[in-house]
């Protein structure tokens, strides 16, 4: 088969490295790649927005199977226009894509399905959310509606907080969901779906903000692990059976059927688990975490998800503990430094258990690899518990020369 893989970062440089291992694979591209990625596909420089000349580069490389990373593009109609060229595309359309770019939406679904989620009102006014927050009270949480790359949401301790918030939150849109707020654990829990089937693909717990202990501004993502000790096979059943199959469901009734990863932000309550949000992809770096513990062919899997055949699969994974450390540019998230010098990646790469994967990085004029984006590479690593995981990422970080990098020392360790 011959496979395009969309995006560039530490989740498709994973994504590249499982379909790698495939051995009905022919031929992998990546639009547009990283450094990492080169070594495993051959890069098309087309940016993971281009729609059209994604389509014009699956047709002139008679590409069988499409694997989008990033949300944006299937919000933009990535699938719809693979579709229309009849070419297999193992993501969302953009109707179906609003599980992620709209929140609203998510709600208005999870009511039809009667799905666990946060009690919420939906407000198109920043007047409606103020009387929406007077009305819950504090806590309280105020979203944002609308694809807001992780910085459109407030848990506000108090209503002044609250108010606050919306007055902020504003500049992104009218639209506003006010929230229950909810107590618990997180557990980010993915399935890939065909339309029709589901079948699970493991859980990962993500860790999002800057600083260690938790602190600081909200990230992309700084580190991830993955088996997730609260995640019992009972556990499991119980997320498909009340909130995964349901929203399949719903979908396929409004005529709007999800294929591809969906992505499910959980808390799991002292009522059980309840959806926070969903996302209509892998995270990154949580990917990372799950491929590298994954033990079946990806390929045949996303291939299957395409085809509405899923109810015929299975997949496996390792009983090995993966953690994935993600080394960001200084700076990042505000403001990372570009082009220092990174070293010693050979080295660390040969470490035991260990696997790299690249996102923000770059070749400079005379080839050497530097720092191009704020999170710039993840280490990850496979041990029989996540303390040996997190053991031997840390000694491969350890082995990387870079000093314009930096990393939570904490990943692994759940709060
Ligand atoms: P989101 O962008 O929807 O993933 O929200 C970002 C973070 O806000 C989540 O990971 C949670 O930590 C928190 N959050 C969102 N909604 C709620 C809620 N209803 N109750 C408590 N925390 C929430
Ligand atoms: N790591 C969180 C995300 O990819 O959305």
């Amino acid at each position: 088969m011959r496979v395009l893989v969309v995006g560039s970062g530490g989740r498709e440089h994973a994504l590249c490295w499982a379909l790698a291992a495939s051995p009905l694979l022919d031929a992998l591209f990546c639009a547009p790649g990283n450094p990492g990625i080169a070594a495993l596909a051959t890069c098309v420089p087309i940016d993971a927005l281009d729609i059209p000349a994604l389509v014009a580069c699956a047709r002139a490389e008679r590409i069988d199977l499409v694997v989008p990373g990033p949300e944006a593009p299937l919000a933009a109609g990535l699938a719809d226009a693979m579709a229309a060229a009849g070419i297999a595309c193992c993501g969302p359309s953009a109707a179906a894509a609003r599980l992620e770019s709209s929140k609203g939406f998510t709600k208005e679904i999870c009511a039809a399905a009667a799905i666990p989620t946060a009690a919420w009102d939906i407000c198109g006014s920043a007047d409606a959310a103020r009387a929406a927050i007077r009305r819950r009270g504090a806590p309280v949480v105020v979203k944002a509606d609308g694809l807001a790359a992780g910085k459109g949401v407030v848990v506000a301790a108090t209503e002044a907080e609250a108010l606050a918030a919306v007055d902020t939150l504003a500049a992104l849109g009218d639209a506003f969901v006010i929230e229950e707020c909810l107590v618990g654990a997180e557990l980010s829990f993915f399935a890939l779906c065909d339309g029709v089937h589901a079948i699970p693909l493991g859980g990962a717990q993500d860790h999002k903000r800057v600083g260690d202990g938790d602190r600081g501004p909200n990230t992309g993502g700084m580190g991830a692990f993955s088996p997730v000790p609260a995640l019992t096979p009972a556990l499991q059943d119980d997320i498909m059976a009340r909130i995964v199959r349901p929203t399949l469901a719903a979908m396929a009734a409004r005529g709007t059927p999800f294929r591809g990863i969906l992505f499910a932000g959980l808390m799991l309550t002292a009522d059980g688990p309840k959806l926070i949000e969903y996302n209509v992809r892998f995270g990154d770096p949580e990917c990372q975490a799950l491929l590298l513990r994954l033990r079946s062919d990806l390929l045949p899997a996303l291939v299957a998800a395409c085809e509405g055949e899923l109810d015929h699969f299975d997949l496996r994974s390792y009983d090995h503990a993966a953690v994935a450390v993600v080394l960001a540019a200084r700076g990042y998230p505000d403001a990372p430094q570009r082009g220092t010098p990174i070293r010693g990646l050979d080295a660390a790469a040969a470490l035991p258990g260990v696997q790299l994967f690249h996102a923000g990085t770059a070749r400079d004029p005379s080839g050497a690899l530097v720092a191009a984006g704020g999170r710039v590479l993840t280490v990850c690593a496979l041990g029989a518990t996540v303390t040996e995981a997190r053991t031997r990422a840390y000694a491969a970080v350890a082995a990387i020369d870079w000093p314009g990098g930096f990393c939570r020392r904490d990943i692994g360790i759940s709060f």
